[in-house]
């Protein structure tokens, strides 16, 4: 299929645009460059031998869509989108401007071009302050910050289109938290300046650019007191991409999937697992806990399996052994 991937620099976008080619599909990409690098491109052509088309366009740009989409795709992956949940409270009207107007002009932009078939990032936090673990996707939705907010308006926006127009196929994919590298360790995760995650910071304290891991909060009514996340190695992540890809037809719609492992891991399991991995010692001090986190999510995967017959296949060994070769071998990302 002819498959147009935005955010295709990114961390997600590079990882599933090569997963893409690998499986033999033809992929064209754009990114603005506003939180990646070109070179990540240049790498997934390079690790995959085929061509990789890219374009630097911004989803505000509606005329630069109108134009794409007129060339005719398949489906449309849609990854592009600001993601820092601290930079979304300090600019609330920046991420719904990006995000949600974005999204909006590149529905637009599809429809008027006929192209239909949509596999959209949305993630776990649409669920909000979560009840019961594991969370499936009957959950209550609601959002506890604007970049929160800005992925259930998204949600929203292809479920009512979905509802007016009956010809939309739309996977509304919920990851939850996306971690590791592709196996070759040429692309990877690049966060600009301190990272606000989990295991970019570990993996930076591990390489020696960080002293020590801020653990936040030890007094989580968890086994080891520390916060609790189901970590999902990124190729996985893609993979599920490409399940959502072959299934859409099935898809009533807009519908959403849960792309998660069905498992969770503390912070302290990260940090030994980082260690084992690296052979490197991880220092970590404890810290009061980060506002507005919670305690503990986990996914309920069944409706993958059965919707996309997919599920993850690497664990947290695999996903810290596969973080790690990124980190020491692009000790400062991509470096530009
Ligand atoms: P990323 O920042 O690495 O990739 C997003 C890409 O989108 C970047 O390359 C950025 O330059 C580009 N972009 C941003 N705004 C744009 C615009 N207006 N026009 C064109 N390009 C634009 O982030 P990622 O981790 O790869 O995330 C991809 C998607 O998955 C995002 O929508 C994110 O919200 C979602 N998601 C990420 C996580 C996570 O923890 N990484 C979890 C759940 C959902
Ligand atoms: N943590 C630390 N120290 C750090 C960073 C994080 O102890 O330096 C802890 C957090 O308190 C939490 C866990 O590690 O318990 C994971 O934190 P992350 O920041 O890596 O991930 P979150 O689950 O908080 O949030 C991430 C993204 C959100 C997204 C969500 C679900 O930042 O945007 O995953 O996909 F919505």
């Amino acid at each position: 299929m002819k498959i147009l991937v935005t955010g295709v620099a990114g961390y997600i976008g590079s990882h599933a645009a090569l997963e893409l080619l690998n499986a033999g599909h033809e992929v064209h990409g754009f990114d603005n460059l506003s939180n990646s690098s070109e070179e990540a491109v240049r790498r997934v052509r390079e690790l995959t031998g085929k061509p990789l088309r890219f374009e630097k366009l911004d989803l505000l740009d509606a005329p630069g869509l109108g134009r794409l989409l007129k060339e005719g795709f398949d489906a449309v992956m849609h990854f592009a989108g600001l993601k820092a949940v601290g930079e979304s409270v300090e600019k609330p009207e920046l991420y719904k401007r990006n995000n949600v107007d974005g999204s909006a002009n590149l529905l637009a932009a599809m429809e008027a071009a006929a192209c239909r078939r949509l596999v959209f990032s949305s993630s776990c936090t649409v669920y909000g302050e979560v009840k019961k673990n594991p969370v499936d996707e009957n959950h209550p939705r609601g959002a506890v910050n604007p970049y929160g907010q800005t992925k259930l308006d998204v949600e929203n926006l292809c479920l009512d289109l979905a509802r007016r127009r009956p010809g939309w196929r739309i996977a509304l994919l919920r990851y939850f938290n996306p971690v590791g590298a592709h196996e070759s360790g040429r692309i990877g995760e690049d966060p600009r300046g301190v990272p606000n995650n989990l295991m970019p910071f570990v993996m930076q304290t591990a390489v020696g650019r960080r002293d020590k891991v801020r653990v936040f909060g030890n007094d989580y009514p968890t086994p080891d007191g520390t916060g609790v996340r189901d970590y999902i190695h990124v190729v996985d992540l893609a993979l599920g991409h490409l399940a959502a890809l072959d299934r859409l037809d099935a898809f009533a719609g807009a519908q959403a999937v849960n792309l998660g492992t069905g498992r969770g891991a503390s912070v302290l399991e990260v940090i030994a697992a980082a260690a084992r991995a690296s052979g490197r010692p991880i220092p970590y001090e404890i810290l009061p806990r980060r506002p507005g986190d919670s305690a503990a999510i986990w996914a309920e995967p069944t409706l993958a399996r059965e919707k996309l017959g997919w599920r993850a296949e690497r664990g947290l060994d695999r996903m810290c052994a596969d973080h790690w070769r990124w980190q020491k071998n692009n000790p400062d990302g991509y470096g530009v």
